[in-house]
């Protein structure tokens, strides 16, 4: 095991207690510089440390990572069977869950520490660095239709950020949601929501969704990448607080409640239309149409199917089911 991965363990198990340089270097057998080397690369990795002088180190937001087996029986409590497979790093959560989904017939949820290519909306690249988010893609089998992708999207929204404000804010609303189905802290985007559908084109031919949602738990040490620097956030950084379990209880909880508002689709959708932070703001409208054209329009709100409506300066009016909007300053 690398010096950094015995530093990770020791400051893992000390928990919220400090760890000093010194207990550190004679425990491990390595030197001062040694040991502050590997703090520097457990930085880099996306580990957020915090040095005390006269304390010495510890774990920024303790996390005790991703842990399936309690996640399991979390969710068991709540009366839901739900199979859980972990990786430590993996290309995309959405990819393997196709790939378990024509395999595995139950309900099943796969998260990974990290992912080398987590996919995004429109194509994008989604950001997912170790240990300081949450990469997770649930598959519930209930036959969903494509007809119903956006209300799954916006139901995944609601689940999300309802167990975000849970656990990080005490069960205040903090969290709000910005059409279609990205979660916004204190106007940063925290975390984006992919849904896909697939078919099981070798097995019995089944169609199935897969609502894969990533997280920013906390900040990556060397920051978010330049393109996403200005809009990206983290939970812990726009103020939430986190402790040991965290993780698990936020996983756990957001596939309890997407199955919860599943079966209740009135009270998904008023949370999602209190929780939507654009009626009232004045947008620029991205529908991707060939000609590339873009509107601007007022956002006057939200239809019964989650369509965002709006109001052209001309005075037309429309409701959009898809696309992509940013907010202008008047
Ligand atoms: C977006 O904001 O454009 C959507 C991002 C969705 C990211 C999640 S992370 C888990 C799952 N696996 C992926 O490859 N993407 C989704």
């Amino acid at each position: 095991m690398k010096t950094k991965d015995r530093i990770y363990e020791m400051l893992k198990a000390s928990g919220e207690e400090f760890v000093s340089g010194e207990k550190m270097a004679e425990t491990l057998q390595v030197t001062r510089a040694g040991i502050w080397k590997a703090i520097r690369a457990l930085e880099k990795d996306g580990i957020g440390i915090e040095a005390v002088t006269n304390k010495g180190y510890r774990i920024k937001a303790f996390d005790n990572g991703t842990d399936p087996e309690l996640i399991e029986e979390l969710l068991k409590k709540k009366g839901l069977e739900v199979k859980v497979f972990y990786y430590d790093e993996t290309d995309s959560t959405n990819l393997r869950a196709k790939e378990l989904g024509s395999e595995y017939p139950g309900n099943l949820l796969v998260i990974a520490g990290k992912q080398t290519m987590g996919r995004g909306r429109k194509g994008r690249h989604f950001f997912s660095p170790g240990r300081t988010g949450i990469y997770m893609s649930f598959l519930l089998r209930n036959g969903e239709s494509v007809k119903e992708l956006s209300t799954l999207t916006a139901n995944a929204a609601v689940a999300t950020a309802t167990a975000i404000d849970k656990e990080a804010f005490g069960g205040k609303d903090t969290v709000k949601i910005k059409w279609v189905n990205d979660l916004y802290l204190e106007s940063r985007k925290v975390t984006g929501i992919l849904a896909e559908g697939f078919a099981d084109i070798e097995g019995n031919g089944e169609f199935y969704v897969v609502t894969g949602i990533g997280i920013n738990l906390y900040e990556p040490a060397g920051g978010f990448p330049e393109d996403i620097k200005d809009k990206a956030g983290s939970v812990e950084g726009c103020g939430g607080k986190l402790s040991s379990d965290s993780r698990n209880r936020i996983i756990a909880d957001t596939v309890a409640n997407i199955v919860y508002y599943h079966d209740t689709p009135a009270e998904s959708l008023k949370i999602y239309k209190d929780k939507s932070n654009l009626i009232g703001s004045r947008v620029l409208i991205n529908t991707f149409s060939s000609s590339g054209e873009k509107e601007t329009a007022l956002v006057t709100g939200i239809d019964d199917e989650c369509h965002l409506l709006v109001r052209y300066d001309d005075g037309r009016t429309e409701a959009l089911s898809s696309g992509e909007v940013s907010v202008v300053k008047c």
